[in-house]
């Protein structure tokens, strides 16, 4: 009996260490993944900080400031109705702040329901990038704006028409002199587009991702994080880079294979080629930023892809040769939802308009 005692006493002592041994074993073993963990993040963070940058808060130069009275009267504009031929064409009408600056259409439908030939990216975040259109045909928001007077979208025969109807309503002319103060003649095309490119130079959407960047441990979720890593891994960001996470370079698109096939565009654009007619150009587009990218399907210049899942599935296929698994799609698509930001405050509500009837029958000749 005392000797079972002892033996048990023995046993038990025995399996307390053990159990002891095991607990401090498992102890180090979560400090050394933990302390792997940390490592990895902080490699992964490094990595990002390297191949991206968080937003500026504008897309201001010295050229093309973003004065209050400018952007002030370009949100006006941005807004109106009234300087298209029908009355209902305007640059909300196909960038609305509900859709976060896209229009939900595989293409858009310009003034009397004409179709447009191309998707419409978002207006956010444009101001920075380097070129502007799917294929780089504008050099910068400004000269967009002003050219859009006469495209499909609007629809005047030319400027002297267009011009006509802003003059046409009492209040802008007020606003354009004080945004272009010291000019005798300030309602002009030119100024037309300075002022809605300033404002779109403040349409700047920061993200959780930006808070990433700068530094700020647990903004990313575990499964975001991993799209991150797959997306700098599989070479995503080879293309996708800069605070824009893209729009800084053209790039070919069906680098690998015919992205038609893929993507089962009906018609085949040529992209860049189109502009230059050099065939080093041959389906060149501009890498599109994939800011807020969750939020404006469908995708690629022709919205000929709904689903975002689909459009990074065909990404790694067509670019990189890579047949990416439903998994890493996933995590990609996580990530990518962490580059949705707020919309600006000037966004997200309309201005008050200077209060005016749409004049159909202004002349084209009218001063
Ligand atoms: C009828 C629809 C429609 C209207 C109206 C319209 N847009 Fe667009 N917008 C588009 C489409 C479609 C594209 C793509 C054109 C292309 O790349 O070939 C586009 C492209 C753009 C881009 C370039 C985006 C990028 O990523 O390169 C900007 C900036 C833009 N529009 C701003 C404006 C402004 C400012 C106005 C008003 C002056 C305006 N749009 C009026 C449909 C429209
Ligand atoms: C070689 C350059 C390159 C690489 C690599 C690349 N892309 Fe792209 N990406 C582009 C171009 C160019 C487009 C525009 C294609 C078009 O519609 O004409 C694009 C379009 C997209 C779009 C659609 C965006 C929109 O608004 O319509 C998504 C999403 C995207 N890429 C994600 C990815 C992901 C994820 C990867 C990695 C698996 C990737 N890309 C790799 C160049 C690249």
């Amino acid at each position: 009996m005392k000797i079972q005692c002892l033996t048990f006493a023995k046993r038990r002592r025995n399996a307390v260490i053990a159990t002891g041994l095991i607990a401090i074993l498992a102890g180090a073993l979560t400090g050394i993944l933990f302390a792997q963990g940390v490592r990895n993040d902080a490699k992964l963070l490094q990595e990002a900080q390297d191949a991206f940058k968080p937003l500026p808060q504008d897309a201001a130069t010295t050229e093309y400031p973003v004065s209050p009275e400018r952007v002030s009267l370009g949100r006006k504009l941005f807004f109106d109705p009234r300087i298209s031929v029908d009355g209902v064409g305007s640059c909300v009408k196909c960038h609305p702040p509900a859709l976060y600056g896209a229009d939900g259409l595989a293409k858009s439908r310009g003034v009397n329901d004409k179709l447009m030939p191309r998707n419409a990216p978002t207006v956010l975040n444009v101001g920075l990038h380097f070129k502007i259109h799917w294929d780089g045909g504008r050099e910068n928001v400004e000269g967009q704006a002003k050219m859009a007077l006469l495209g499909i979208g609007f629809g005047n025969p030319d400027y002297a028409t267009a011009m006509s109807r802003v003059r046409a309503i009492p209040g802008y002319t007020e606003l354009f002199e004080k945004a272009f103060p010291g000019e005798a003649n300030p309602v002009t095309e030119d100024n037309w587009g300075k002022a809605i490119g300033a404002y779109e130079r403040t349409l700047i959407t920061p993200s959780r991702f930006d808070e990433y960047l700068g530094g700020k441990a647990g903004t990313l979720s575990a499964q975001e994080s991993r799209g991150l890593r797959t997306f700098l891994k599989t070479g995503c960001v080879q293309c996708h880079d800069g605070s824009g996470v893209g729009g800084g370079s053209f790039e070919k698109f069906g680098v690998v294979s015919e992205y038609w096939k893929e993507t089962r565009s009906k018609e085949i654009d040529k992209g860049r080629f189109n502009i230059t007619k050099d065939d080093a150009d041959l389906y060149q587009f501009k890498v599109p930023s994939l800011r807020n990218v969750a939020m404006t399907a469908p995708y690629f210049h022709d919205g000929s892809v709904n689903s975002l899942h689909e459009a990074v599935r065909i990404m790694g296929k067509v670019q990189l040769g890579v047949d990416l698994t439903d998994r890493d799609v996933d995590e990609i698509v996580a990530f990518l939802g962490s580059l949705t930001g707020k919309l600006p405050e000037n966004f997200a509500t309309a201005p008050v308009l200077p209060p005016a009837p749409f004049d159909a029958n202004r002349p084209a000749s009218a001063k």
